[in-house]
């Protein structure tokens, strides 16, 4: 039995730069992962009837067949090593699916590196690299526990300078989502149709490459160009950012394609204020909470 931790991400950076001839789409971000997030336990059990691969898992909504990304990712293992011993999963569910905080990527990269262990360390990591890339655009990000540059579609990974990672590295955020949840296909495809939104791929990692070698704050980084076709459908989005701009002089974004937003805030920072600003305008049902970057 193994217990492995599944973090959340927040895409400080996410510069979608143009359409691909395959309908991905290519992006520049800097992208950091977060103390928060799920805990994958896979149990190894004995041979016998029934599928190879199970899940549970406490989320409500969360699908647990071949749908979900856990199951595929055991799947592609098994296929890429031959491993066949039969292994039940347990999803501990705390990452908001359709959040933008990559909960599925995470997970399947959970999932690959508990079967590793279970197997003996069969694939190398390079391997696991290459297995992670197929199930997901923003699996490859996950191999490292660190922020990171991600390029292409988001399978390449490039770690953060050293003093930008120090920018980084055990700031405080505070993530918050509205009850709603954003499906990224329909974010890259708003994105698509409208054509307006997309930032160079040039200037975009020109603003990446100044911020890394200058000595800019986390603050200076900022910014995402997903934002505008989810604020044009989802106004409570822009509605409630301008609010915390204004009253908290904080400055939030939204993550990857929505609908979770955060703020990075200083240690000093009182959180109750905001909380309350947060749920009075998103309702009780929306998701609060703090961690720090990894
Ligand atoms: O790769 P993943 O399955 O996470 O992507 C979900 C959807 O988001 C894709 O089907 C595609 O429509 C869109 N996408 C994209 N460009 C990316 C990543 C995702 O267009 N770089």
């Amino acid at each position: 039995m193994v217990t492995v931790f599944s973090p959340a991400k927040i895409n400080l950076f996410l510069a979608v730069t143009g359409r691909r001839a395959d309908g991905y789409h290519d992006l520049v971000s800097v992208v950091a992962q977060l103390d928060f997030g799920d805990d994958l336990a896979a149990k190894a059990h004995e041979r016998g009837a029934g599928p190879q691969f199970t899940l549970e898992c406490d989320g409500a909504g969360v699908p647990v067949d071949d749908t979900n990304l856990v199951i595929k990712a055991a799947r592609s293992f098994a296929l890429a090593t031959g491993w066949n011993e039969r292994v039940a999963f347990k999803l501990a569910k705390r990452i908001p699916p359709g959040a933008g905080l990559g909960g599925g990527s995470s997970n399947a990269v959970a999932a690959l590196r508990a079967l590793n262990h279970l197997a003996g360390g069969r694939l190398a990591e390079d391997k696991l690299g290459g297995v992670a890339a197929t199930l997901g655009s923003d699996c490859a990000l996950f191999l490292n526990p660190a922020p990171v540059v991600i390029c292409g579609r988001g399978e390449r990974v490039e770690p953060l300078a050293g003093a930008a990672l120090g920018r980084l590295r055990g700031r405080r955020v505070l993530l918050f989502k509205p009850s709603f949840a954003i499906s990224t296909a329909w974010a890259y495809g708003r994105m698509a149709v409208r054509g307006t939104d997309y930032l160079a791929s040039a200037e975009a990692e020109a603003r990446v490459a100044a911020w890394q070698q200058g000595g800019a704050p986390a603050g200076e980084i900022l910014f995402n160009n997903m934002e505008g076709v989810a604020f044009d459908k989802f106004v409570a989005l822009p509605v409630l950012l301008g609010k915390i701009r204004t009253e908290f002089g904080l400055a939030p974004r939204m993550s990857g394609s929505g609908s979770a937003c955060f703020a990075l805030l200083s240690d000093d920072f009182v959180t109750a204020p905001l909380v309350e600003r947060i749920r009075h305008d998103w309702g009780p049902a929306a998701f609060v909470k703090e961690a720090r970057i990894i």
